[in-house]
């Protein structure tokens, strides 16, 4: 089921597809196998249950974001996929490659394919933006100095934050941190890319730059994502498909438009009290 062979090159790909050519590559891409299927996961903290028999799929080149209320398992389902967390019961797939039954080396090579966009940054406070986004570069291999600096100002340029390059993390805002984490991400040659909450607790205009970005990325480089959000404006600029958690539960998995229109209680009343909350632009 593993194929290594589609794993070549995931930068180089869809350059700045027109409309035309997304669609096309929206339908090519409904043929392959999904880039990430959850089957029937559950996974419970000591003997609390927090994820019950959830199924989703993305597939490739799409945005899935993952709703709920704060506490539901929307972080768990994520540091899931990225094996710091193993489930009770349930499958999840890389394009076809079970990976809760993967050890750490099997992990690594995982996350080599999916990347993580930590809240915080999770930047090295001791390294300038330049060598927290060159840190994957010399990981990788493969490129001699030069080629790291010219990739580190072209991903830099990339987030929009070429104004930092020489700062130190701690004297940048949320904002910034989120951009620079942002692209070290990227360094890392990603087909997956993970992000939980990228806008919380910025303000909205930072906050739109940041969807702005993930959605550029998307459309540019054709990332398959994983946007973790309780904010539906973000949701509804990205998503392409919805996964609405509650009570545990995967209580809708489909189309953005079904679940706006749904009338379910528990998603209207998200709708209602929740999911707008922050202060408006
Ligand atoms: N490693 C862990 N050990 C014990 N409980 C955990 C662990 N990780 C998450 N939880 C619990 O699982 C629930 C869901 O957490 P989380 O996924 O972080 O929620 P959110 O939807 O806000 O991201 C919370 O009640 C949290 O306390
Ligand atoms: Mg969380």
């Amino acid at each position: 089921m593993f194929d290594s062979s589609s794993n070549a090159e995931p930068l180089a790909t869809p350059a700045l597809a027109g409309a035309e050519e997304r669609e096309h590559a929206a339908a090519l891409s409904a043929l392959r196998e999904p880039m990430i299927v959850f089957s029937h996961v559950s996974i419970s903290f000591d003997g609390r249950p927090v994820l019950e028999d959830v199924s989703f799929s993305v597939n490739h080149g799409q945005t899935l974001c993952i709703l709920g209320r704060s506490g539901v398992g929307k972080s768990v389902a994520l540091r899931i996929l990225m094996g710091f967390l193993k489930p009770d019961e349930g499958s999840v797939h890389v394009e076809g490659q079970e990976i809760t039954t993967l050890g750490e080396e099997g992990m690594r090579a995982i996350r080599k394919r999916v990347t993580m966009v930590f809240q915080n940054g999770a930047l090295f406070d001791s390294l300038s933006v330049r060598e927290n986004v060159a840190f994957p570069l010399r990981e990788r291999g493969g490129l001699d100095e030069e080629q790291i600096q010219q990739e580190v100002d072209r991903l830099i340029g990339l987030v929009g934050a070429e104004d930092t390059v020489e700062a130190l993390p701690a004297s940048l805002s949320t904002g910034r941190k989120r951009a620079v984490a942002i692209a070290r991400a990227l360094a890392a040659r990603p087909e997956v890319v993970l992000y939980d909450e990228p806008t919380t607790m910025v303000d909205p205009i930072i906050a739109r730059r940041l969807g702005d970005l993930i959605q550029r990325l998307k459309r540019q480089l054709g990332f398959t994502s994983i946007v973790v959000t309780h904010d539906m404006r973000v949701a509804e600029r990205l998503a392409d498909q919805v996964l609405f958690l509650h009570q545990g539960r995967a209580q809708f998995f489909g189309p953005l438009e079904g679940f706006v229109g749904s009338s379910d209680p528990h998603i209207q009343q998200f709708l209602n009290l929740d999911a707008y909350l922050l202060p408006s632009e």
